[in-house]
């Protein structure tokens, strides 16, 4: 097989380096990929989330299976125009896209078919009446920009004056873009987060190994909210009757409901879930594979990917064929100094070299770019270190010591990924 990636997150070039192992996979190509997916893959440029030109793309070379990584492009519609060609593709619909695309669609998704989650107050399109509803909540409250954000559009807001000014800039000064035109008002949710993912390809499912991302910039959960500054799975992590309860009171509904919505759904599905005191409730759907967790979930891997997602696509997953690595993975992220503000690019990262040689690790690049033989930071998340063990220390204990080895000017990352926390804490503060 010729495959066609598209992406270039730390996500993708797990996938590619999964993908690669795969004794039917001939040829990888990714577009536009990323210092790292280069070393493994041809690097093809164009612009990812626009659907005409990818399609221009994939009439030049023809690839036998395309898989789409970020939720841009699934957004604007790119697997519908493959499967209007007759294209073997892995993704979500436009349509069904819409679960992560638009916040309001997904709320009102889940309370239409009783999916536990946070209770909501409304949704507005005036922020003079978001700003009026905040008269009737109780803090702190969560509120969501509809559209997509970039990870930016979820504030947890600790009392009014805080919810009004984040209302005020998103709504009115724009500062989310069209993202933020339409904005949700809920309730705080306490507890562990879990992502929780699943593959499917429109009839049957098979769920991912379960893993905690850390989504805080600083250790000890503070800091602004990024797009995930490290992940962890290990066996431990759902036990046997939350697993169960996720599955009958939440992944089951939301397929059903999906069906009886008419609405299709083949891919990668996320359920982000809040672990409460009482039981487990949606945070969110993202309509893709998370960002770092897919390193972690790669790591466990112990099937073939290209071969189960040919099947996706074809119609005919066979769930028994997802076969799974026994212990934990983690994957800690290496950030810009600034991230998730503003960053510099460009700094020569050292230490990968001597890297390449030790088992059980691997490097995953994000933001980075090659530069003759060189690689050079190119962007906030910039590198996922990645190791399997027989237990969570062990994975860590490999990670932490790789990490040790690598530099770039401003490195930064989270010493604590693995660690449980749990503390309800504003975003963004
Ligand atoms: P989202 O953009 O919907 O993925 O949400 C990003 C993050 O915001 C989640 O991973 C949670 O950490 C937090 N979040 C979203 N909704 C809530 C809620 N109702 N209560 C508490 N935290 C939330
Ligand atoms: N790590 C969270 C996400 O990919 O949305």
């Amino acid at each position: 097989m010729k495959l066609l990636v598209i992406g270039s997150g730390g996500r993708e070039h797990a996938l590619v380096w999964k993908l690669k192992q795969s004794m039917h996979v001939e040829k990888i190509w990714c577009v536009p990929g990323n210092g790292g997916i280069a070393a493994e893959a041809e690097c093809l440029t164009a612009d990812a989330g626009d659907v005409a030109s990818i399609v221009r793309l994939a009439e030049k070379i023809h690839p036998d299976l395309t898989v789409v990584g970020p939720e841009l492009p699934l957004v604007n519609g790119l697997t519908d125009a493959f499967r209007l060609r007759n294209w073997p593709v892995v993704g979500p619909s436009k349509q069904a896209a819409q679960l992560e695309g638009s916040k309001v669609f997904s709320k009102e998704f889940l309370l239409r078919h009783k999916i536990p989650t946070a209770n909501l107050y409304g949704t507005y399109d005036a922020a003079r009446d978001a700003c009026d509803a905040l008269n009737g909540v109780a803090w702190p409250a969560v509120i969501k920009a509809d559209g997509l954000c970039a990870g930016k559009g979820v504030f947890l807001a600790p009392d009014k004056t805080a919810g009004k000014d984040f209302i005020e800039r998103v709504m009115e000064r724009g500062e989310l873009g069209t993202g933020g035109k339409r904005i949700l008002l809920e309730d705080a949710l306490e507890g562990d987060e879990l992502s929780f993912m699943i593959l499917t390809d429109g009839e049957r499912y098979a769920p991912l190994v379960p893993t905690r991302d850390h989504k805080r910039a600083f250790d000890g959960n503070e800091g602004p909210n990024t797009g995930g500054m490290g992940a962890y799975s290990a066996d431990d992590l759902l036990p046997d009757e939350l697993r169960r309860t996720i599955l009958t009171k939440i992944l089951e509904p939301t397929l059903r409901g999906l069906a009886a919505d008419g609405i299709p759904y083949q891919g990668f599905l996320y359920i982000g879930l809040m672990l409460t005191k009482s039981s487990p409730m949606v945070l969110e759907f993202n309509c893709r594979l998370g960002d770092p967790e897919t390193q972690a979930i790669v790591a466990r891997m112990d099937f073939d990917l290209a071969e189960v997602l040919r099947d996706v696509a074809a119609g005919k997953l066979d769930p028994s064929k997802l076969r799974w690595k026994r212990g934990a993975s983690v994957c800690v992220v290496l950030t810009s100094a600034g991230y998730p503000g503003k960053y510099t690019s460009g700094k020569p990262i050292d230490g990968l070299t001597s890297l390449s040689e030790q088992t059980g690790v691997v490097v995953f690049h994000a933001g980075t770019k090659l530069d003759s033989s060189k690689i050079l930071t190119n962007g906030g998340r910039v590198l996922g270190v990645t190791a399997l063990g027989s237990s969570l220390d062990g994975a860590l204990a490999a990670v932490y010591s790789a990490t040790e080895k690598i530099h770039f000017d401003g490195m930064h990352y989270r010493k604590d990924i693995g660690a449980r926390t749990s503390r309800l804490k504003a975003a963004g503060d």
